[in-house]
């Protein structure tokens, strides 16, 4: 019986073009999905300091609070420098950082403002926590303070929780105005920059790309497995949060801790990024990228990130599977990790990445363009 219910619902998200289903990876393809932005993943330092800390084991073997910290405090006093914040604390994943940080500083009393499009783990923990949660137009500051002139004064405490760099459009949330809304309602900022670390501010992030200096009220959350090339998520803030959520945060307590050979080896992608000169490859190239784009008609205005939407709407996942079977790989997003409507082939760019690769991506939408008339919609 539960199999056939679950055959139905499972026919359903066919019928409605939203099937997903898992690919095996060709690793000669060339990649323009993976969020491995600086190629530490396969970085040959990195690896050797995976190698090293093989010898604390493979697992952590428990929570931070049982038998798994081992090598984790390094990490942490490492990226609270990183970031110029009093403390750091690392999570299993980042997705557990955004779900266990949020659930447990914001309760029931309290007011949390989050960005249309923020990443699905924000929306999650905002949804564990017993708070209230208004939704404000993306990046649009008008709509937050309109939220908070009409509400703002009821609560406890106000949360305005945002991507710093948006993971589906490559756009970056404009951190000095929901700063200077926070202030006025004395509210605290929860900025989550998976996609902005290692990428923005010399690789710092994007409170450093604003020139933001890191406050009691700013709460910065990253994670370890996109520019870092690894595994794991972190925040960074003042001594009482990090303490606080120790305490509390259910995702941190009740999880087992990060491999140690992960620990060592973002260990060392932390000093390759504060090296600088990677984050430096990437801005290169996402420059050629803007140029080459731009060429072709897929943008129209500069990017800053590596991430880029190219909208295709309804045809996007045959478009995708074009790009496969012609040897790239830029996977379709589709509803609902996008809006209905803006489905969009998600290019991600890296630092091994090539001019010639960009103008053969650009080549081959064109030709599907000319082979059926037009790729937009
Ligand atoms: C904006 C954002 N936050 C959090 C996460 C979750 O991070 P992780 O993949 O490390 O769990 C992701 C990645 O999927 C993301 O894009």
């Amino acid at each position: 019986m539960f199999r056939l219910k679950l055959r139905d619902e499972l026919g359903i998200i066919k019928r409605n073009g939203l099937y997903r289903f898992l690919r095996k990876k060709d690793r000669n393809i060339l990649d323009f999905s993976s969020n491995d932005y600086l190629c530490l993943s396969k970085h040959p330092e990195v690896i050797e300091a995976v190698k090293e800390g093989l010898k604390y084991g493979l697992g952590s073997t428990g929570s931070r609070l049982t038998s798994g910290n081992i090598n984790h405090e390094i990490l942490e006093e490492r990226l609270a420098d990183f970031k110029e914040t009093e403390r750091a604390l690392v999570y299993p994943t980042g997705y557990s950082t955004n779900v266990g940080v949020i659930s447990s500083l914001c309760k029931k009393g309290d007011l949390i403002l989050s960005d249309r499009l923020n990443h699905a783990s924000i929306i999650d923990g905002c949804r564990l926590s017993r708070a209230d949660v208004e939704v404000y137009e993306h990046c649009n500051i008008e709509s937050l303070v309109d939220i908070l002139e009409k509400k703002g004064r009821r609560y406890n405490n106000i949360f305005i929780v945002t991507d710093g760099v948006f993971s589906m459009d490559g756009d970056i949330a404009p951190l000095r105005d929901i700063k200077k809304v926070a202030e006025e309602y004395n509210g605290v900022v929860i900025v989550d920059d998976a996609h902005g670390t290692g990428v923005l501010g010399g690789g710092r992030g994007t409170l450093k790309h604003f020139n933001i200096k890191p406050s009691d009220n700013i709460i910065q959350i990253g994670t370890l497995s996109k520019a870092f090339g690894g595994l794991g998520g972190f925040v960074c803030g003042i001594e009482e949060v990090v303490e606080y959520l120790i305490n509390t945060s259910r995702s941190f307590i009740y999880s087992t801790a990060l491999p140690p050979p992960v620990v060592s080896g973002v260990l060392r992608s932390l000093e390759l990024i504060e090296e600088g000169y990677l984050t430096k490859m990437l801005q290169e190239n996402i420059r050629s990228t803007n140029r080459i784009f731009k060429r072709y008609n897929l943008i129209k205005e500069d990017n800053l990130t590596p991430i880029y939407p190219i909208i295709l709407g309804k045809r996007t996942m045959e478009i995708s599977e074009y790009l496969i079977k012609n040897g790239i790989f830029a996977p379709g997003i589709r509803y609902p990790s996008v809006p209905k409507g803006l489905e969009r082939i998600r290019v991600s760019i890296n630092v091994e990445h090539r001019e010639e690769d960009f103008e053969r991506l650009c080549n081959l939408l064109n030709k599907f363009g000319q082979t059926n008339n037009s790729i937009s919609t």
